[in-house]
């Protein structure tokens, strides 16, 4: 069994990894703090309320509210895809009788900052614990930045980030979670804990077509199977006019699966990179993946290759 923490900016694939890893039993989700991305750090935090709201929990992970602002750059959010709420527009869906559709968990959010959680749970499972950011990494820098020893017990940080040998999904180089904050980044890939990159260039291999979610769904009514159809309307949509097909991409959910069944996975060992500086390439993240050039002095392990259908199958196996 893993102890996982995960740092997330929901979003709606976040919604998806974080159910998913609820559901996975080789993890324990020990904390998840929330940090700016997708939508405001407040958002995200009220997001996480309502999606661990659509699980029948008795026992709930630690949760901590992270870094309202990226390191250096100004925050840019990412509406048009994952709604005005960040969660699909599902915070505003109500049933016959008026009542919320989607409540928020009745749990508390700790006093701790996020970057104190993080600290404290590195300490409290040396050398066991993994890290899983979904989002931005300004709350990992910071914790570093804050105590790079106590940062320097975790197991390893599996990363959803970055892209190399396809387009990015905000530039035509960079990958949202790492434009965001690409100082960030860069500090956490030259931290020196093992860092597991899951770059665009295996997310997209994975490809969830609304028939293909709502068949799904369709099998059982569920709260779970409700959530997943309402809250993907808006950004299927987006994915329709944008992206060219009806559907979306987990992104999110591959750094879980990559812990869960290692055996979808490929990866090479690469020396990655950050643009911090640039204008047109700003948050641009850099490799030579070529596995007859891996380096001698690896900063990361980077995620090429997934068996997309069968991560698929296992996905809604695990949540229905
Ligand atoms: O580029 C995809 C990533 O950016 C995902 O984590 C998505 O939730 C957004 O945060
Ligand atoms: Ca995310």
């Amino acid at each position: 069994m893993q102890r996982i923490l995960i740092d997330t900016d929901p979003g709606v694939d976040d919604a998806f990894a974080i159910l998913l890893a609820m559901r996975s039993p080789e993890l324990r989700v020990e904390a998840i703090t929330t940090v700016c991305g997708n939508a405001p750090v407040a958002q995200a935090t009220q997001n996480l309320l309502t999606i661990l709201g659509v699980l029948d929990l008795d026992v709930f992970p630690l949760i901590a509210q992270g870094e309202a602002e990226p390191l250096v750059k100004p925050l840019v959010t990412a509406a048009h895809v994952h709604g005005e709420d960040g969660l699909g527009n599902t915070s505003e869906l109500r049933n016959a009788d008026g009542n919320l559709l989607y409540p928020s968990v009745n749990t508390e959010v700790s006093s701790m900052s996020a970057v104190d959680l993080i600290l404290e749970m590195a300490t409290s499972y040396p050398d066991e614990l993994v890290i899983v950011t979904l989002g931005p990494l300004t709350n990992i820098a910071k914790a570093i930045r804050k105590d790079a020893s106590k940062m320097q017990q975790l197991q390893k940080i599996v990363v959803m980030g970055g892209v190399f040998e396809a387009y990015g999904n905000v530039t035509l180089t960079a990958e949202f979670n790492i434009f965001v904050d690409p100082h960030a980044a860069h500090e956490v890939f030259h931290f020196g804990v093992p860092v597991y990159i899951a770059p665009l260039d295996v997310t997209h291999q994975v490809i969830l077509t609304g028939e293909r979610l709502h068949a799904e769904v369709d099998k059982r009514e569920s709260p779970i199977s409700n959530f997943l159809k309402d809250s993907t309307h808006a950004c299927m949509e987006f994915y329709r006019q944008h992206v060219g097909f009806w559907g979306f991409h987990i992104h999110d959910a591959l750094p879980i699966g990559m812990l869960t069944h290692p055996d979808y996975f490929e990866s090479v060992d690469a020396y990655v990179q950050v643009e911090t500086a640039g204008t047109l390439t700003n948050g641009m993240t850099i490799a030579d993946l070529r596995r007859e050039r891996q380096p001698s002095n690896p900063n990361a392990h980077v995620c090429v290759k997934v068996a997309a259908e069968a991560f698929l199958d296992t996905f809604f196996e695990r949540l229905q």
